[in-house]
Protein backbone atom coordinates (compact mmCIF):
# COMPACT_ATOMS: atom_id res chain seq x y z
CA UNK A 1 0.00 0.00 0.00
CA UNK A 2 2.85 2.81 1.05
CA UNK A 3 4.96 0.84 -1.66
CA UNK A 4 5.52 3.55 -4.16
CA UNK A 5 7.63 5.32 -0.77
CA UNK A 6 11.48 6.03 -1.11
CA UNK A 7 13.75 4.67 1.74
CA UNK A 8 17.13 5.79 1.94
CA UNK A 9 19.99 4.40 4.00
CA UNK A 10 22.94 6.59 5.00
CA UNK A 11 25.69 4.19 6.56
CA UNK A 12 27.22 7.85 7.12
CA UNK A 13 30.72 6.47 8.88
CA UNK A 14 29.88 3.17 9.45
CA UNK A 15 29.80 -0.53 8.10
CA UNK A 16 33.33 -1.51 6.31
CA UNK A 17 34.04 -3.11 2.95
CA UNK A 18 33.03 -6.31 4.16
CA UNK A 19 30.16 -5.91 6.43
CA UNK A 20 28.61 -3.35 3.20
CA UNK A 21 28.75 -6.08 0.89
CA UNK A 22 27.04 -8.69 3.18
CA UNK A 23 24.39 -6.10 4.39
CA UNK A 24 23.66 -5.18 0.46
CA UNK A 25 23.85 -9.11 -0.81
CA UNK A 26 21.24 -9.76 2.39
CA UNK A 27 19.05 -6.83 1.51
CA UNK A 28 18.88 -7.95 -2.22
CA UNK A 29 17.94 -11.25 -1.37
CA UNK A 30 15.24 -10.30 0.73
CA UNK A 31 13.95 -7.82 -1.17
CA UNK A 32 14.02 -10.00 -4.34
CA UNK A 33 12.56 -13.26 -2.82
CA UNK A 34 9.67 -10.65 -1.06
CA UNK A 35 8.34 -8.85 -4.19
CA UNK A 36 9.84 -5.33 -2.43
CA UNK A 37 9.44 -2.73 -5.25
CA UNK A 38 10.08 0.00 -2.77
CA UNK A 39 12.75 2.53 -4.04
CA UNK A 40 15.34 1.46 -1.91
CA UNK A 41 18.65 3.86 -1.83
CA UNK A 42 21.86 2.67 0.28
CA UNK A 43 24.86 5.29 0.76
CA UNK A 44 27.85 3.10 2.16
CA UNK A 45 31.16 4.99 2.87
CA UNK A 46 33.26 5.34 -0.10
CA UNK A 47 35.29 2.57 0.68
CA UNK A 48 32.63 0.06 0.20
CA UNK A 49 32.16 1.01 -3.46
CA UNK A 50 31.92 -1.53 -6.05
CA UNK A 51 29.99 -3.48 -9.03
CA UNK A 52 27.78 -5.07 -6.70
CA UNK A 53 25.53 -7.95 -8.23
CA UNK A 54 21.86 -6.40 -7.54
CA UNK A 55 19.12 -8.27 -8.57
CA UNK A 56 15.67 -6.26 -6.83
CA UNK A 57 15.72 -2.54 -7.16
CA UNK A 58 18.29 -1.43 -5.07
CA UNK A 59 20.73 1.66 -6.00
CA UNK A 60 23.38 2.65 -3.83
CA UNK A 61 24.57 5.89 -4.00
CA UNK A 62 27.58 7.94 -2.17
CA UNK A 63 27.42 10.26 0.61
CA UNK A 64 29.67 13.25 -0.94
CA UNK A 65 31.44 13.80 -4.22
CA UNK A 66 33.78 16.45 -5.14
CA UNK A 67 32.06 18.40 -8.23
CA UNK A 68 34.69 17.61 -10.40
CA UNK A 69 35.78 14.79 -12.85
CA UNK A 70 39.32 14.24 -11.20
CA UNK A 71 41.86 16.51 -9.92
CA UNK A 72 44.22 17.72 -6.47
CA UNK A 73 41.37 17.80 -4.03
CA UNK A 74 42.88 15.60 -1.14
CA UNK A 75 40.28 13.07 0.62
CA UNK A 76 37.53 14.02 -2.23
CA UNK A 77 36.83 11.61 -5.12
CA UNK A 78 34.75 12.95 -8.73
CA UNK A 79 33.13 11.60 -11.25
CA UNK A 80 36.33 9.15 -12.56
CA UNK A 81 36.02 7.31 -8.90
CA UNK A 82 32.06 7.48 -9.30
CA UNK A 83 31.95 5.83 -13.09
CA UNK A 84 34.00 3.32 -12.51
CA UNK A 85 31.26 1.79 -9.96
CA UNK A 86 28.06 3.46 -12.27
CA UNK A 87 27.55 5.69 -9.30
CA UNK A 88 24.99 8.26 -10.60
CA UNK A 89 23.11 9.67 -7.39
CA UNK A 90 25.02 11.40 -4.75
CA UNK A 91 23.64 12.85 -1.15
CA UNK A 92 23.82 16.79 -0.94
CA UNK A 93 23.97 19.14 2.08
CA UNK A 94 23.31 16.65 4.63
CA UNK A 95 23.56 18.43 7.87
CA UNK A 96 26.53 16.69 9.29
CA UNK A 97 28.38 18.08 6.25
CA UNK A 98 26.90 21.79 6.80
CA UNK A 99 27.63 21.57 10.62
CA UNK A 100 30.75 19.33 11.39
CA UNK A 101 32.30 19.99 7.50
CA UNK A 102 31.84 23.58 7.30
CA UNK A 103 30.01 23.26 3.55
CA UNK A 104 28.49 26.75 2.88
CA UNK A 105 25.54 26.93 0.83
CA UNK A 106 27.61 28.76 -1.96
CA UNK A 107 29.94 25.54 -2.10
CA UNK A 108 26.62 23.26 -1.67
CA UNK A 109 24.64 24.95 -4.59
CA UNK A 110 28.26 24.93 -6.69
CA UNK A 111 27.70 21.19 -6.33
CA UNK A 112 24.39 20.66 -6.76
CA UNK A 113 24.65 22.35 -9.77
CA UNK A 114 27.32 20.60 -11.49
CA UNK A 115 26.11 16.83 -10.47
CA UNK A 116 22.63 18.41 -11.74
CA UNK A 117 24.67 19.23 -15.36
CA UNK A 118 25.50 15.41 -15.19
CA UNK A 119 22.27 14.08 -14.49
CA UNK A 120 22.74 12.17 -11.40
CA UNK A 121 20.20 11.67 -8.79
CA UNK A 122 20.15 14.11 -6.41
CA UNK A 123 19.25 13.43 -2.52
CA UNK A 124 19.43 17.53 -1.26
CA UNK A 125 19.08 17.96 2.17
CA UNK A 126 17.75 20.65 4.49
CA UNK A 127 16.91 20.97 8.04
CA UNK A 128 16.73 23.81 10.81
CA UNK A 129 19.21 23.30 13.88
CA UNK A 130 17.00 24.16 17.41
CA UNK A 131 17.14 27.42 17.94
CA UNK A 132 15.92 28.07 14.52
CA UNK A 133 12.92 25.49 15.46
CA UNK A 134 12.40 27.16 19.11
CA UNK A 135 12.41 30.76 17.39
CA UNK A 136 9.04 29.82 15.69
CA UNK A 137 7.62 28.70 11.90
CA UNK A 138 8.53 31.97 10.01
CA UNK A 139 12.17 31.38 11.06
CA UNK A 140 11.94 27.53 10.26
CA UNK A 141 10.47 28.91 6.89
CA UNK A 142 13.56 31.47 6.02
CA UNK A 143 16.06 28.82 7.00
CA UNK A 144 14.45 26.42 4.87
CA UNK A 145 14.40 29.09 2.18
CA UNK A 146 17.81 29.88 2.57
CA UNK A 147 19.20 26.38 2.25
CA UNK A 148 17.50 26.27 -1.18
CA UNK A 149 19.26 29.04 -2.11
CA UNK A 150 21.23 28.08 -5.81
CA UNK A 151 19.39 25.16 -5.83
CA UNK A 152 16.80 23.94 -8.79
CA UNK A 153 13.85 23.11 -6.60
CA UNK A 154 12.81 21.58 -9.87
CA UNK A 155 15.28 19.64 -11.47
CA UNK A 156 13.53 16.19 -12.16
CA UNK A 157 16.27 13.78 -10.45
CA UNK A 158 16.13 15.98 -7.42
CA UNK A 159 14.53 13.67 -4.41
CA UNK A 160 14.42 16.41 -1.10
CA UNK A 161 14.81 15.20 2.47
CA UNK A 162 13.44 17.40 5.48
CA UNK A 163 15.76 16.69 8.40
CA UNK A 164 16.00 18.45 11.56
CA UNK A 165 19.10 18.70 13.15
CA UNK A 166 17.74 18.53 16.67
CA UNK A 167 15.78 15.29 15.28
CA UNK A 168 19.31 13.46 13.51
CA UNK A 169 20.79 10.60 15.70
CA UNK A 170 19.35 12.21 18.98
CA UNK A 171 16.05 9.68 19.48
CA UNK A 172 13.70 12.63 19.06
CA UNK A 173 11.83 12.69 16.62
CA UNK A 174 9.48 15.43 15.14
CA UNK A 175 5.64 14.64 15.81
CA UNK A 176 3.75 13.84 12.61
CA UNK A 177 2.06 17.43 13.61
CA UNK A 178 5.14 19.01 12.91
CA UNK A 179 6.71 16.80 9.95
CA UNK A 180 2.95 17.72 8.25
CA UNK A 181 3.29 21.11 8.61
CA UNK A 182 6.82 21.56 7.18
CA UNK A 183 6.58 19.80 4.98
CA UNK A 184 3.78 21.40 3.72
CA UNK A 185 5.87 24.32 3.64
CA UNK A 186 8.87 22.52 1.53
CA UNK A 187 6.31 21.11 -0.58
CA UNK A 188 5.22 24.68 -1.26
CA UNK A 189 8.27 25.44 -2.77
CA UNK A 190 9.31 22.42 -4.52
CA UNK A 191 7.18 19.69 -6.31
CA UNK A 192 9.62 17.18 -5.57
CA UNK A 193 9.46 13.95 -3.87
CA UNK A 194 9.99 15.07 -0.07
CA UNK A 195 11.12 12.32 2.65
CA UNK A 196 11.39 13.27 6.14
CA UNK A 197 14.61 12.16 8.13
CA UNK A 198 15.84 12.32 11.24
CA UNK A 199 16.06 9.76 14.12
CA UNK A 200 13.34 7.18 11.72
CA UNK A 201 13.00 3.62 12.85
CA UNK A 202 10.93 0.35 13.03
CA UNK A 203 8.93 2.03 15.96
CA UNK A 204 7.84 5.02 13.97
CA UNK A 205 8.59 4.56 10.53
CA UNK A 206 4.62 3.88 9.78
CA UNK A 207 3.04 6.60 11.23
CA UNK A 208 5.83 9.43 9.87
CA UNK A 209 5.32 6.98 6.22
CA UNK A 210 1.04 8.05 7.22
CA UNK A 211 1.83 11.76 7.38
CA UNK A 212 0.53 13.67 4.22
CA UNK A 213 3.00 15.22 1.80
CA UNK A 214 5.80 12.73 3.49
CA UNK A 215 6.82 10.63 0.69
CA UNK A 216 9.40 8.29 2.36
CA UNK A 217 12.52 8.18 4.67
CA UNK A 218 16.40 8.60 4.90
CA UNK A 219 17.17 6.83 8.02
CA UNK A 220 21.07 6.77 9.58
CA UNK A 221 20.69 4.71 12.64
CA UNK A 222 17.85 2.70 12.86
CA UNK A 223 19.13 1.45 8.78
CA UNK A 224 22.90 0.45 9.65
CA UNK A 225 21.41 -3.45 11.44
CA UNK A 226 20.04 -5.27 8.37
CA UNK A 227 17.70 -6.85 10.77
CA UNK A 228 15.97 -3.32 11.70
CA UNK A 229 16.20 -2.33 8.20
CA UNK A 230 14.07 -5.36 6.74
CA UNK A 231 11.53 -4.27 9.66
CA UNK A 232 11.06 -1.25 8.15
CA UNK A 233 11.03 -2.21 4.64
CA UNK A 234 8.10 -5.39 6.14
CA UNK A 235 6.33 -2.21 7.59
CA UNK A 236 6.61 0.04 4.19
CA UNK A 237 5.10 -3.04 2.23
CA UNK A 238 2.24 -4.04 4.20
P1 LIG B 1 19.32 9.29 12.08
O1 LIG B 1 20.05 10.06 10.88
O2 LIG B 1 18.30 8.39 11.46
O3 LIG B 1 20.41 8.58 12.79
O4 LIG B 1 18.66 10.36 12.91
C1 LIG B 1 19.33 10.56 9.78
C2 LIG B 1 20.25 11.23 8.82
O5 LIG B 1 21.21 11.89 9.24
O6 LIG B 1 20.06 11.12 7.59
Amino acid sequence: MMSSKIIAANFKTNHTRRSSAEYIARLDSFMAENGVDTPVYIFPPFTALDSFDIKSGIKIGVQNAYPTVKGSFTGEIGLEQLDEFGIDTVLIGHSERRHILKESQEFISEKFTWFKERGFCIFYCIGEPLEVREAGDDAVRRYLVEQLDGIDTRYENLILAYEPVWAIGTGKTATPELIEKTHATIKALSDRPLLYGGSVKPANIGEILSVPGCDGALIGTASWEISSMVSMLEIVKS
